[in-house]
């Protein structure tokens, strides 16, 4: 059935104070995104009329994240409690019959869930629906009391609970679908009654129920689907659940994860078949990689591009990076943004290249820095090679040909450029540009001065014969002086 008569309310305005933090609850993360980001994503698909986010603790910050998902922003300021966020709401939602009311502090809720949510509430012909979940541990929920077997009386507040009433373990979501004409009249009755003297809108079900409204329960399947972040154990556990979630996702797609449980990947993350993920890797951002790669222990890639057949050696970090089939890279290195490995290219151990493209084959093996350089197909960049592209004010350009040898411990200072074929002797400071099959050597001329140390130690006897002062130990000293 259509939605085009429902509105979906997303209440995320308010501080989240047990969180001990600068920032909005609703801007925390989990899961690889802020917790409102996905509320607003699950909705998204119901296809109603619209999305309104209610704003306030930094609400530019707030719509900066919902406005690129089309979700209109609402201020409420003050924050006067979650039956007021509703109020506020009331012109943005126009002429909608139905709101699906989310809070933004629950991100784990799948579209599937208000779906149901939504259907239930259609076909009891209901004012009011709640979902709700059964839990282990209720504390710091919400309570629903029940009048009786599909009816709710009321919702009542932990901090407002009466002693039998604790032992309630079904709880409320504070995901909701309401009949807005029944609403309306409810929520103008509800009173600032409670420690906080704010509008609850929880207190607008008894008040629907007490009026002979149908009020109904929805109970999710998987309660852990309702978990909302109040404290920094909450964000912690429901993060744990969305990582979940991504791997049993990629494992049924066909990748390889060992030790799941210390492997994270954001939620656009793709990973191609056979691909292996060992322990300890981090797969961020919009990071794809492709078929048979091996991603080894610790490695962390951030909006990384991998073919296939790609593998990275342990305790590699690559960002903002294209990697061809058939690369290798790592242990130990790092591709900083704009480094582009062609077909075959490797990169070896503690390496760190940054906007360079490493041709077709070339080798940058060992102990190198290679930034703002363009090299051609099979050059060997000798270990210790670095590229001087920095003067202290611009950054200047590196070219390297094909089939390029660069000896060890070379610095390139650019703007310079080395042509196809071409040699660099190793412990060049290469400063002029060396043409195509020639032979670059900058350095100083090695002289042998033969005889030299067997000179010099015939010299130093001599000396401790004579007994010179200054020569001896203060150990050989003290010896002598006891004989
Ligand atoms: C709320 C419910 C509780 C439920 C729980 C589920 C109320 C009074 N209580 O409690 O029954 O079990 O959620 O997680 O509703 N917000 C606003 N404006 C405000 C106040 C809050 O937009 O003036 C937003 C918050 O940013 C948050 C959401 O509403 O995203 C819920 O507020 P929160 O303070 O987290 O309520 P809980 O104490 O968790
Ligand atoms: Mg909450």
């Amino acid at each position: 059935m259509s939605n085009k008569d429902a509105a979906i309310v997303v209440l995320a305005a308010g501080k989240g104070t047990r969180l001990k933090s600068a920032i909005a609850k609703v801007l925390h993360r989990a899961g690889g995104r802020s917790l409102v980001e996905h509320v607003v994503r699950s909705a998204a698909p119901l296809g109603t009329r619209k999305i309104i986010v209610i704003i306030g603790h930094q609400g530019e910050q707030v719509a900066a994240v919902v406005q690129p998902l089309e979700a209109e922003t609402v201020l409420q300021h003050p924050q006067n409690g979650t039956g007021h966020a509703m109020q506020v709401a009331r012109r943005a939602l126009g002429r909608a019959k139905i709101a699906v009311v989310l809070p933004g502090d629950a991100p784990l809720v799948r579209t599937e869930t208000l779906k149901a949510m939504i259907a239930a509430h259609r076909s009891a012909n209901a004012a009011a629906t709640i979902l709700t979940a059964v839990v282990a541990d209720p504390s710091g929920y919400g309570r629903i009391v029940r009048k009786s077997e599909n009816a709710v009386a009321a919702i009542v507040e932990d901090s407002q609970l009466a002693p039998e009433q604790r032992e309630i373990n079904e709880i409320n979501s504070s995901i909701y679908c309401f009949t807005l004409e029944k609403l309306w009249p409810a929520l103008a009755h509800v009173k600032p009654e409670n420690k906080h003297r704010e509008i609850y809108l929880t207190d607008a079900i008894a008040l629907l129920a007490s009026r002979g409204e149908i009020v109904i329960p929805q109970v999710a399947a998987d309660s852990r689907e309702v978990l909302g972040c109040n404290t920094r154990a909450d964000l912690a556990e429901v993060d744990g659940i969305f990582r979940e979630r991504k791997r049993s996702e990629l494992m049924s797609n066909g990748v390889t994860i060992q030790l799941p449980e210390t492997v994270l990947i954001d939620p656009d993350v793709f990973v191609g078949e056979d691909t292996v993920l060992e322990p300890g890797v981090q797969l961020l951002g919009k990071t794809r990689i492709g078929a048979r790669c091996t991603i080894r222990a610790g490695s962390v890639l951030l909006n990384a591009t991998l073919d296939d057949d790609v593998m990275v050696q342990p305790h590699t970090l690559i960002e903002e990076s294209r990697l061809e089939h058939g690369t290798i890279v790592g242990p130990f290195a790092r591709l900083r943004p704009g480094t582009h490995l062609k077909a075959g290219a490797r990169i070896g151990n503690f390496v760190e290249t940054k906007k360079a493209i490493i041709g077709e084959g070339s080798k940058v093996p060992h102990l190198s820095y290679i930034g703002d350089a363009k090299l051609g197909s099979k050059t060997n960049i000798g270990a210790g090679t670095i590229t001087c592209n920095y003067d202290g004010v611009n950054k200047h350009p590196t070219t390297i040909g094909s089939k390029v040898f660069i000896g060890s411990d070379s610095v390139l200072v650019a703007p310079v450029k080395i042509g196809d074929g071409a040699y660099i002797a190793a412990g060049s400071a290469i400063t002029e540009n060396v043409p195509a099959d020639g032979l670059g050597i900058a350095r100083g001329r090695q002289m042998n001065k033969p005889g030299w140390a067997s000179k010099k130690r015939r010299e130093l006897a001599a000396a401790e014969k004579l007994g010179k002062p200054g020569r001896k130990s203060p150990k050989r000293k003290a010896r002598k002086r006891r004989r």
